[in-house]
């Protein structure tokens, strides 16, 4: 009796394994017809979850050797299609946002911290603020906030090396801070308390945030609600003011007419001040980082660095009768051709910067073409536009792992292949970066001004080797930040 209960017990767990292992099996054999190739991976489900947390370029950049521009990882139960080839690119963000969409509100959670509410303040930005910012931060537009940053992003860099025998800093410090801090007081006015601190500890550990790792995640929730309580106090006071005017005292129209929207589409202050925390990280974060990256790799090039701060300091004093004159130019003055080199340095960074920069969702299965070939991606996965792999592509620049400041000289921005677009560090068609002229320009102010007033050197070994790519978000980081020694030019 004993016996035959044990071989039933025994055949019954057998025949759950080997079902198990059938059911693992097929789940794992089986493709949608033309889907892209799929990327082998062992532990079902979480797939390549790991590797793709922890060293998501690395393995973006072996998949890209191995399968091709487009393939399909499966990361935590969600398939990602990956896709880096020109014609590839220029069809996925060609699509109507009828046919997909950007993944908004997953972005809105991890850079502010809103917990809810996700699906109506998505759209309110989308809206409402994003229209704000496209209309204001033209090169047309921007002059009223471009100017005051200038300025006082002049006072601050020109404070760092005021001694006789100049000064030597970080230039992660120098970079952040003088950017984030000229530029948050004259969106908001000098009423905002400093929130230095608050954005720079948060923005080093972002990646973690969006990444939802568990416990990292559980830091950065408490980052933003700090951060939040510090400008909390700001956004009460506008809050409970009656005037609806629209006007904040001291703050730019632009921030003006930002919180007036959040405010009149019914968001609490709280949620105001968490909304105000991801526009702060979305306006400054990307332009630091491409900042701090250009100017590294120009001090770890000194010749070429002297000549292109000969170059800007010729353009600025031949076209302005002094330095403050050309702070109040007009936003299209850095189009100048004298200022050319400076714009291939900032290409050239972006270049060999920028991570994946482009996702999307599809509402409907739709298709995407690579030379002839349909491929189906079904409804609810993921796409990622890897730049990096384009931007790294030898077909299209010859020496890609190296830093060439004049790669980009009097080449058509948009380098094209076959008439499909190789540089894409802005993403492309509907959800293209609504700030990108304003993120360019300061970028390019930024090293004109440093430039311009002192004779910067560092030690610095350039090249793809110096970047962190695996742990940073959409641009990537520098492996470790040096010192900048500055010495005034004109002392
Ligand atoms: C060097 C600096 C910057 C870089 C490299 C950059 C890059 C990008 C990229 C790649 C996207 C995704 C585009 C796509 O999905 O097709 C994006 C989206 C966006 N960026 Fe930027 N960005 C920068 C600075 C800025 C600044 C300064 C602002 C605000 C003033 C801004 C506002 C936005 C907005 C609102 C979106 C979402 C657009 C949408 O979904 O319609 N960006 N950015």
């Amino acid at each position: 009796m004993m016996s035959s209960t044990t071989d039933i017990t025994s055949f019954f767990i057998i025949f759950v394994l080997v079902s198990l292992l059938w059911i693992y099996l097929k789940a794992k054999t089986y493709t949608i017809p033309n889907s892209p190739p799929q990327v082998p991976y062992i532990v079902p489900w979480i797939g390549h979850g790991i590797s793709f947390t922890l060293r998501r370029e690395t393995l973006m950049k072996s998949c890209h050797a191995q399968f091709g521009p487009i393939y399909q990882l499966l990361v935590a139960g969600q398939k990602i299609t990956v896709v880096s080839s020109p014609e590839l690119l220029a069809d996925l963000v060609g699509k109507s946002p009828k046919q997909v969409h950007a993944p908004e509100e997953n972005l809105l959670q991890a850079t502010s911290g809103l917990q809810s509410r996700l699906p109506y303040i998505t759209m309110i930005l989308r809206r409402n603020i994003y229209g704000i910012i496209s209309r204001r931060l033209t090169k047309s537009t921007m002059g009223p906030i471009t100017v005051p940053i200038n300025q006082r992003l002049y006072t601050m860099l020109n404070n760092f090396g005021n001694q006789h025998d100049g000064a030597t800093i970080h230039l992660g410090e120098l970079i952040q801070q003088s950017m984030y801090q000229a530029s948050v007081s004259v969106l908001f006015g000098d009423s905002l308390p400093d929130t230095y601190t608050h954005f720079h500890k948060l923005d080093q550990w972002m990646y973690y945030g969006v990444s939802h790792i568990p416990v990292m995640h559980h830091l950065v929730q408490m980052m933003h609600n700090k951060w939040a309580t510090a400008i909390l106090p700001y956004i009460n006071k506008h809050w409970e003011s009656d005037d609806d005017t629209g006007y904040i005292d001291g703050a730019s129209t632009f921030m003006s007419e930002c919180l007036q929207e959040l405010k009149s589409a019914g968001l609490n202050a709280k949620e105001t001040s968490h909304v105000i925390i991801g526009v702060l990280w979305g306006f400054h974060a990307q332009s630091i980082q491409v900042a701090t990256n250009a100017i590294a790799f120009l001090i770890s090039n000194p010749i070429y660095c002297a000549q292109l701060a000969t170059q800007i300091r010729t353009t600025i004093d031949k076209n302005w009768p002094d330095f403050e004159t050309f702070l109040i130019a007009e936003p299209e003055a850095l189009d100048s051709p004298g200022f050319e080199q400076v714009q291939s340095v900032v290409n050239e960074t972006l270049r060999l910067s920028s991570l994946a920069t482009v996702f999307r969702i599809p509402d409907i299965d739709i298709e995407l073409v690579h030379k002839g070939h349909r491929y189906t991606i079904q409804q609810g996965d993921y796409i990622a536009g890897d730049a990096y792999s384009l931007h790294h592509d030898k077909t299209f620049y010859p020496n890609p792992e190296e830093f060439d400041g004049d790669r980009f000289l009097n080449k058509p921005p948009n380098n094209q292949a076959r008439g499909f677009r190789t540089f894409v560090p802005w993403g492309g068609g509907t959800f293209i970066c609504k700030g990108r002229e304003f993120g360019e320009y300061q970028v390019k102010m930024t090293i004109i001004q440093l430039l311009y007033l002192y004779d910067v050197s560092g030690s610095f070994t350039t090249g793809i080797a110096c970047l962190k790519p695996n742990r940073s978000l959409s641009i990537s980081r520098l492996q470790s930040v040096p010192l900048i020694h500055l010495q005034k030019w004109k002392y």
